[in-house]
């Protein structure tokens, strides 16, 4: 799937206020005779259907409906009783089926929220997930928010990281690139949608076919599983692009060659800001002061896991 065209409707309504006090029995609905289903009651069969199949049945079946009903959760627990169209009940049937099937709930509705904004996602871009919200945090602590700093996001996916950044410190300039022209297009719509203008957008093989430029960060949440992870074959990264995913040498290759060309691409006193997996701390950290880098920290998650590490590239002559 790529391109604008097949991009689903960001539904940013569920994200805005709730609307109050809709009759529950609208003439649209009481007067339909095959509107049969309630909302407790699709809610309790979608709940049967995943079980076993999701470990968060329960939500994902409220999460479905509400993408169905076009409404926020509050919704559900407001009109249990209120029926469903028949083609409400079709389509939300069909989304359980495919959620059943493993689909990830993100790649169903065609959005994810990352840091309160709500990102489009398709099957070409990795789910933003919750703990690169800690290298969003660290990035926005670090420098200062007046200032027009360049800033470099390498392997931007759906966006998340760049648009965020951009929408945070719309002094900044963000450059955000991806090796995947699909990925490229999701995030610029991304862009669009949270009225992002200060970024620009690059296909690049990490440095590869970047212009000569020199950035005060560089962040990335690159490929860092290893190719052979059983975990690759196991619940929604199964959906994911692999691209995404899998980096070489036990998942450290990608990272490796970011740590090693960043120093090129940095003023002097620039930081490097990597995610990287829970296990992958010692050798972060040993590929960082091998290559000169200073100031080497690693941030821990609300988990209390090193997911997160930071360094300074003091200038000298690499
Ligand atoms: C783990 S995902 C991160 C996506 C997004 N930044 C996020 O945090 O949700 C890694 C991204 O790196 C991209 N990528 C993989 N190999 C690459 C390479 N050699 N050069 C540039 N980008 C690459 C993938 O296409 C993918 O979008």
């Amino acid at each position: 799937m790529t391109g604008n065209a097949t991009l689903p409707k960001l539904t940013l309504g569920k994200i805005q206020a709730e609307a109050p006090a809709e009759n529950p029995q609208t003439p649209a609905d009481s007067c339909n005779p095959s509107a049969t289903t309630s909302i407790a009651k699709a809610l309790r069969r979608g709940r049967t259907l995943l079980d076993g199949s999701s470990d968060s049945a329960a939500l994902d079946a409220e999460v479905l409906l509400c993408f169905v009903l076009d409404k926020q959760r509050a919704y559900l627990r407001t009109w249990p009783e209120r029926l469903l169209q028949p083609e409400q009940q079709r389509r939300y049937q069909k989304l359980l089926q495919q959620r059943r099937a493993g689909h990830p709930v993100a790649y169903l509705t065609g959005s994810r929220e990352f840091w309160s904004r709500e990102f489009i996602v398709t099957p070409d871009v990795l789910i933003p997930r919750p703990e690169t919200e800690l290298l969003i945090e660290r990035a926005l602590g670090l420098l200062p928010q007046g200032q027009k700093l360049q800033v470099l996001d390498l392997g931007t996916g759906s966006g998340a990281i760049a648009v965020t950044l951009a929408a945070e410190r719309p002094q900044w300039r963000v450059t955000a690139t991806d090796i995947s022209a699909a990925a490229l297009s999701i995030a610029r719509s991304n862009a669009r949608h949270h009225a992002a203008a200060n970024i620009r957008f690059h296909r690049s093989r990490w440095f590869d076919d970047l212009p000569d430029a020199r950035y005060d960060l560089i962040v990335s949440n690159p490929p860092y599983i290893a190719p052979d992870d059983e975990h690759l074959q196991q619940g929604d990264l199964r959906f994911e692009p692999q691209t995404a995913l899998a980096a070489d040498r036990n998942g450290i290759a990608d990272i490796e060659e970011i740590i090693n060309k960043a120093r090129r691409q940095l003023h002097p006193g620039g930081r490097l800001l990597l995610e990287h997996g829970c296990d992958q701390q010692r050798a972060v950290q040993t590929l960082l002061q091998r290559c000169r880098y200073s100031e080497i920290h690693t941030h821990t998650d609300l988990a209390g896991l090193p997911r997160v590490s930071l360094a300074r590239w003091p200038g000298i002559s690499c």
